[in-house]
């Protein structure tokens, strides 16, 4: 049932406030603001040096937005694998103390191999999973939990903010659990995280700017997607919704590469997204951003307040969410590509839930 709204897909980014929330109550005790792992799980990151994390698809983007998280915020080293590559990299694993896995259905088969290659490795395995009847929670000898409920469209929304939000709340465990974190500094980063339900719902108010966004979006055949530290993954997430139902042709690159190859597609017809919050590399990326504009390019900034009022370049056009803490950002700005990638879809016309050649749970490898 989509309620009233027009699409799986839309109704299940509105759900994004309140199964964020859910999630985050398994991770955080949201009264003493006590980071904890779920109810059930023995696992503790007191001897975890080194994670080993693979996924597919959306889900390997929330890895790499993992091992952003538990090296920031725990010092833990991560490896980070496309599922499908995992297994034949032949990558030497005796100092990895954790496999992680991420997967919403659960029973993508890449990421299932993957999982069982490093069970026959001898290594302790986590899954961070949707469906918890999936054969990849089954098999996992730790089952951490997102509870984005069903998710019907395709293309991943609500499950990969869940998966966010599970990850970031992870590594403020994490750290605490290794020292690297005292009481008041989980107190902060948990407090913040309570925060993203609240901020989500300010970035879906901007629904409306965003669909004029998406109306020019749809006249073009290419974009470029740009972030730089936190923002990198969500570049990459934004990239991969927009081609994925737009059939626009998207890439998504790390800021700083820019320079090094993909400038050369730069003109006035290339509209370049940068994900920018005046986080602690704002400045960097605003080179960039200067950088696309002596060539001409159409720049969509997505920043916030201090960053609108800081940027020194001009934007074509300026998505302005609120300032936050930098944990929860990643967050609340995924929203904004969603709804960008959903709204071009849907001015052109292609079929939303179902975008062509897709399924919703890849069972071959
Ligand atoms: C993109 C998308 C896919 C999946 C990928 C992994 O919107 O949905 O890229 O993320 O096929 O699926 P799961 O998470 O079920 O393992």
């Amino acid at each position: 049932d989509k309620g009233n709204h027009r699409h799986f897909m839309q109704k299940e980014i509105y759900e994004q406030p309140e199964v964020i929330g859910h999630t985050l109550g398994a991770y955080v005790d949201l009264t003493t603001g006590r980071s904890r792992v779920p109810v059930g799980q023995d696992l503790s990151f007191s001897n975890v040096r080194r994670i080993a994390i693979s996924a597919c698809g959306t889900g390997f983007y929330a890895g790499l937005m993992g091992r952003y998280f538990f090296e920031r915020y725990a010092r833990i080293a991560c490896d980070l694998d496309v599922a499908s590559e995992f297994r034949y990299r032949e990558s030497p694993l005796d100092d990895v103390d954790l496999a992680l896995f991420v997967s919403q259905s659960g029973e993508t088969a890449d990421t299932l191999a993957s999982l069982r290659y490093a069970k026959e490795q001898g290594l302790a395995t986590a899954a961070v999973v949707n469906v918890q009847e999936s054969t990849i929670a089954r098999e996992s000898r730790y089952v951490l939990p997102t509870l984005a409920g069903p998710e019907i469209g395709v293309a991943s929304t609500k499950a990969f903010t869940c998966q966010l939000t599970a990850l970031a709340a992870l590594s403020v465990r994490a750290g605490v659990e290794r020292g690297v974190l005292d009481g008041a500094a989980e107190l902060e980063l948990t407090r913040a995280l309570a925060e993203a339900p609240r901020l989500v719902n300010e970035a879906l108010k901007l629904e409306d700017a965003v669909e004029k966004l998406a109306r020019d979006m749809a006249t073009h055949r290419h974009a470029l997607f740009l972030g730089r530290g936190f923002s990198f993954p969500i570049a990459l997430e934004g990239a991969l919704k927009l081609k994925e139902l737009s059939y626009i042709h998207a890439e998504g690159y790390a800021a700083g590469e820019l320079k090094h190859g993909p400038i050369a597609l730069i003109d006035e017809t290339m509209p370049v997204v940068v994900i920018a919050p005046h986080d602690r590399v704002f400045e960097k990326t605003v080179s960039n951003m200067q950088e696309v504009a002596a060539r001409g390019g159409k720049i969509v900034l997505v920043t916030d307040a201090s960053g609108a009022a800081a940027k020194a370049v001009g934007a074509h056009s300026t998505i302005v969410l609120p300032d936050m803490p930098e944990i929860v950002a990643p967050i609340a700005y995924a929203v904004i590509l969603q709804m960008l990638a959903y709204h071009t879809a849907v001015q052109m016309g292609t079929d939303v839930d179902q975008p062509r050649n897709l399924a919703k749970s890849v069972t071959v490898e």
